[in-house]
């Protein structure tokens, strides 16, 4: 039997984080789960334990303090890290970029750092499609141009990316995936876990189905004169739970060891919906008409990107499995579950 691997997984109960630990010990992984639940709740723990049928290990603090990262490393053998743990609503970064240059930038450079010194080799690192800014091509690769995001949040992504490239080349034991999600959504088939923001969502779906469920009283369709299929802005949709094994792929490349010690892997469906079309998935597919009407633009928001996955496929041997309405389904019945939890 293969030895078992542990992987720290800092931000492992937030909403990638925690589909992520279930598809960890699916695939024969032991997640250490390192979190302050600041954006997400504790009772996800349990729900993770019912779903995966083991007794997770969960250290509930920061990853920005060192001397629990020292603890760990000396309780765990880790293999490798997975590191989501980050602040990431676009529209809060604006107001407070000193917070997200602390916590993103600052968060990464301590779990480097230790990983360094603890000869923790393997790292994934969940960056995001807001690198690309505003792409000229609407179906961006990772050889397309980072630009200038349009945002904090998305500065500090494309940052940590050069922070990670940097470490990689000066510090020959790291070996780096970055991950850039275009945008998840949905939630685990059991409907125990899934998107959980604290306030008012910032993202469609989750505004989408606290709309139709009742939580919220209307939706707003951010501008609807763009240069687009039908004037709303166009995203790529990925399922979380693909996103998750996107993950684990990334683990089994870094083992692979044949690659260099920095790798960016684009992680999307390759296909984009605008937000009517979305709308109307959600109509079909919760046998329901929405609340919604248009709003102005919202600042920040970029007209259109989707990925272009070939990489993805070829060298993680990944690609996304659920469509965007099955995504969209999942996501209603987390909502219509999550009351009774
Ligand atoms: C999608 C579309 C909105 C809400 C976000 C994060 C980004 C990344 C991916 C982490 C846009 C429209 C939305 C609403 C609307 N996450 N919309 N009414 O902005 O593409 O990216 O997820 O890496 O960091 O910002 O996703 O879901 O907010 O918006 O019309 O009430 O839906 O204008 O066109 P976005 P989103």
């Amino acid at each position: 039997m293969e030895q078992k691997r542990y992987i720290l997984v800092t931000g492992g109960a937030g909403y990638i984080g925690s589909h992520t630990v279930v598809e960890l010990v699916k695939n024969n992984f032991i997640p250490v789960i390192l979190d302050d639940f600041r954006n997400a709740k504790t009772s996800v723990i349990e729900r993770l334990e019912k779903i995966t049928g083991v007794e997770l290990e969960v250290e509930s603090e920061s990853c920005h303090t060192i001397a629990v990262l020292d603890i760990l490393a000396k309780k765990y053998d880790f293999w490798g890290v997975i590191h989501f743990a980050a602040d990431k609503a676009v529209g809060e970064s604006v107001k407070e970029p000193l917070k997200y240059y602390q916590n993103n930038l600052g968060g990464l450079i301590v779990v480097l750092d230790w990983m360094r010194r603890t000869q923790i080799k393997n790292l994934v690192f969940s960056s995001s499609c807001t690198v690309y800014g505003d792409p000229e091509n609407k179906t961006v690769n990772e050889q397309s141009p980072t630009q200038k995001p349009t945002s904090p949040y998305g500065r500090t992504k494309l940052m940590c990316e050069d922070i990670l490239k940097d470490a990689a080349q000066a510090y020959a034991q790291l070996s780096i995936v970055a991950l850039r999600y275009f945008n998840p959504i949905g939630a685990h088939e059991s409907a125990l876990i899934g998107e959980e923001p604290q306030g008012i969502p910032n993202n469609l779906l989750p505004y989408i189905t606290q709309t139709a469920s009742g939580v919220r009283e209307k939706l707003t369709v951010y501008g609807n004169d763009y240069q687009t299929v039908d004037g709303t802005c166009v995203r790529d949709y990925i399922h979380v739970t693909d996103l998750a094994n996107a993950h684990v792929k990334a683990l089994d490349f870094l083992a692979a060891d044949t690659h260099s010690s920095y790798e960016v892997f684009n992680i999307g469906t390759g296909k984009g919906t605008s937000v009517l079309q979305f709308i109307e998935m959600f109509e079909r597919v919760a046998n329901t008409n929405l609340n919604w009407e248009f709003g102005k633009r919202r600042p920040g928001d970029v007209p259109e990107i989707f990925a272009e996955v070939d990489k993805a496929r070829t060298a993680l041997s990944w690609q996304a499995k659920y469509s965007v309405e099955e995504a969209i389904a999942s996501s209603w019945k987390w909502e219509l579950n999550k009351q009774s939890l």
